[in-house]
């Protein structure tokens, strides 16, 4: 089964070749990083229209870096929720023009759904030789149903019970700002530039983790999240800043940076934890951009060795947005009888999980 992916949820044109479910054939991602950095953040309108003067050509390298032409292909899958609306729309449209012409199935699948899936992804020339932490961290050939998953995201931060394909229950979610959302604002406020998760984690390098208590919010018993006061505490501490410069010891960018991600990590790693004993889950995976932090992964690994978790961690270029997972995700769909391929549906910029599967 070979499926083509489409995923133009934000400012990643990306397309990819995947076969028999998890195997990447190719996998191209155009990142626009570069056209934002000036604005500061994703500029939606400009996000689109190089979603659209991208697409075409991002789709051919992907189709003849995995050696196939369209005759090939089984079917086709695009995001069509959540994200920018100009961007999707571009992705679901060129998507639709493309099945329609060469005469193939279309599956719309959830972005979510596309990252809970990024942890079953493969490639053929994998475990030639070490790679570092990819060795313990990629993703297993033995992962199965069902896990427990943390979603951790630019828009998204939600803790998924995944019992099966199409089967998910979510266990908690922020009630204001997302993990990477946070990064990104505080990255802002300490002028360290855009997109915001890539620069903390290079600035805390030289960072004392413990040098700024910043709080902790607590929502127990419910296992949702609250990034906002963290921020807002970042905020309020830079203003005094000047004040304390004059006091000794000075902070640093790096202090504020570590301290600030180590709150967040902590946040993260207590509700996974609360989730695990919740559900008493054997298996443990956390996906999407955030997971690509690696205090998170340094805390995450002895986590797992502690509780014995069985870990999925996705190599970083499966955390970030990709199209391959996209193609995973409806793979797995439409083995299960699940993916109900059809050219009229619609892209949404809101969207849970566990919406209907148009
Ligand atoms: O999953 P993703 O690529 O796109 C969305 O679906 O949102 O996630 C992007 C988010 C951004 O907020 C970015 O700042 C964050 O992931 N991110 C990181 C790191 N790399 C990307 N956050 C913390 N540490 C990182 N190394
Ligand atoms: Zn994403």
């Amino acid at each position: 089964m070979l499926v083509l992916g489409i995923e133009t949820s934000c400012d990643e044109t990306s397309a990819a070749v995947v076969e028999n479910k998890v195997w990447v054939r190719s996998n191209i991602v155009l990142t626009q990083t570069k056209l934002h950095e000036p604005f500061g953040g994703i500029v939606p309108e400009i996000a689109s229209r190089k979603q659209m003067e991208f697409i075409a050509p991002v789709v051919q390298q992907a189709l003849s870096d995995a050696g196939v032409t369209w005759r090939d292909l089984d079917a086709i899958a695009v995001t069509n929720r959540p994200g920018l609306i100009g961007s999707l729309v571009v992705g679901v449209s060129f998507a639709k023009a493309v099945a329609l012409a060469h005469n193939l199935p279309l599956i719309p699948i959830n972005h979510l759904e596309g990252h809970v899936f990024s942890v079953f992804l493969r490639e053929r020339d994998e475990g030639r030789g070490t790679r570092g932490e990819e060795q313990t961290t990629g993703n297993r050939q033995d992962w199965e149903f069902p896990f427990l998953c943390l979603l951790v995201s630019g828009g998204h931060t939600e803790l998924i019970w995944v019992k099966d394909v199409g089967d998910y229950e979510v266990l908690g979610r922020t009630r204001d700002d997302a993990a990477g959302e946070a990064f990104d604002k505080v990255a802002r406020a300490l002028g360290l530039g855009f997109p915001g998760g890539p620069a903390i984690d290079k600035a805390s390098e030289n960072g004392d983790p413990n040098a700024i208590a910043f709080p902790r919010a607590d929502l127990t018993p419910s296992l949702d999240f609250s990034f906002a006061g963290l921020k807002t505490a970042v905020v309020r501490y830079l203003k005094g800043l000047e004040e304390r410069l004059k006091r000794k010891p000075n902070p640093t960018v790096a202090d504020i940076a570590a301290s600030f991600q180590e709150a967040v990590v902590d946040m993260l790693l207590t509700n996974l934890e609360r989730a695990a004993e919740l559900t008493d889950a054997e298996r443990v995976a956390v996906v999407g951009g955030v997971a690509a932090n690696r205090r998170l992964r340094q805390k995450l690994l002895s986590l797992a060795e502690k509780r014995r978790w069985q870990l999925a961690l996705p190599e970083l270029k499966w955390c970030t947005d990709n199209a391959a997972m996209i193609a995973c995700a409806a793979s797995f769909r439409m083995e299960r009888g699940l993916a109900q391929p059809n050219l009229l549906f619609d892209a949404y910029a809101v969207a849970e999980i566990n919406d209907a599967h148009p």
